[in-house]
């Protein structure tokens, strides 16, 4: 089966923790919703899809814009919480965005950090280009490097020395930085057909503590992304080095309780 371990990773720990965290979660990334909700400018009328729609922020802005929204993802524990929050104003279904087909086709496609997942992504985005109507436009956020990302690589490299050397990953391999090349974004997106291809640096602010100070910034990263990805395996002592190690790489960046470090994303663009 395509994306076998992504199914089981999102409709695990990490699909709940989503869950639990989503307000907070919507909270940090809203720098983020707005470069890509400005851009896709949903409209009333247009029927449009919500790749990896998660918990279901981007799904509900589309229908507070009065379009029709379906929201596709993978997990069961993130799309109930998007079905709830949406109630009767929009759909989520079950299943793989590399194998959704609709037949009525959609007018726009969105995405907020739904599309790194796939294990085959040339093969996927061509699938989603069928979904397109004619005249139709996909509008999706993805992350850039981590070496861009502030929030990511200073805690990564404050852990580092306390995990195991693992060989090198392949940058590519589905999770938050497969398209981070855009060489190769732009390629893939080339080649399932999208013209007009535009890939767009923003660079974001990602508050991880907006009053809270270092605790409420440590709460984020032992819990989800990838720093907690990496904590997840090891035994007690060393997560408290870990921990402590934390602390002092974001004490700096606390100010009145606010903790705050650069983020980087591509907003990509994109024509049927
Ligand atoms: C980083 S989360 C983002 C969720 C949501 N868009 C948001 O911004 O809150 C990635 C989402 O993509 C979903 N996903 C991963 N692979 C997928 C696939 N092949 N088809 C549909 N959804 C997928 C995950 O289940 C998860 O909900």
């Amino acid at each position: 089966m395509p994306n076998e371990d992504q199914i089981e990773y999102w409709n695990d720990s990490a699909g709940e923790q989503w869950v639990a965290e989503q307000a907070t979660m919507d909270a940090m990334l809203v720098k983020v919703t707005e470069a890509l909700m400005t851009r896709a400018a949903p409209k009333s009328g247009q029927r449009v899809l919500d790749i990896g729609c998660g918990t279901g922020e981007t799904s509900v802005i589309v229908a507070d814009a009065g379009a029709t929204v379906i929201g596709v993802d993978i997990s069961g524990p993130m799309l109930a919480l998007a079905q709830k929050r949406l109630g009767a104003r929009g759909e989520t279904i079950r299943a793989d965005a590399s194998e959704y087909q609709d037949q009525s086709g959609f007018d726009l496609i969105i995405s907020r950090f739904g599309v790194m997942f796939f294990d085959d992504p040339a093969a996927a985005f061509a699938n989603i280009h069928s979904n397109l109507k004619s005249g139709g436009r996909i509008v999706f956020a993805c992350w850039r490097a981590p070496q861009e990302n502030d929030w990511v690589i200073r805690p990564m490299m404050a852990v580092k020395p306390f995990m195991p050397e693992t060989p090198e990953q392949d940058p590519h391999a589905p999770g938050p930085f497969a398209l981070a090349d855009p060489e190769r974004l732009g390629e893939i997106l080339e080649m399932a057909d999208f013209k007009e291809v535009s890939i767009e640096p923003v660079d974001i602010e990602m508050v991880l503590a907006d009053s809270g100070g270092v605790d409420q910034s440590m709460h984020f990263l032992t819990k989800i992304g990838p720093t907690a990805k990496a904590m997840a395996e090891m035994d007690d002592a060393t997560k408290a080095k870990m921990h402590e190690a934390l602390r002092e790489v974001l004490l700096p960046f606390e100010s009145d309780g606010r903790v705050a470090l650069k983020g980087a994303i591509w907003v990509v663009q994109a024509n049927q």
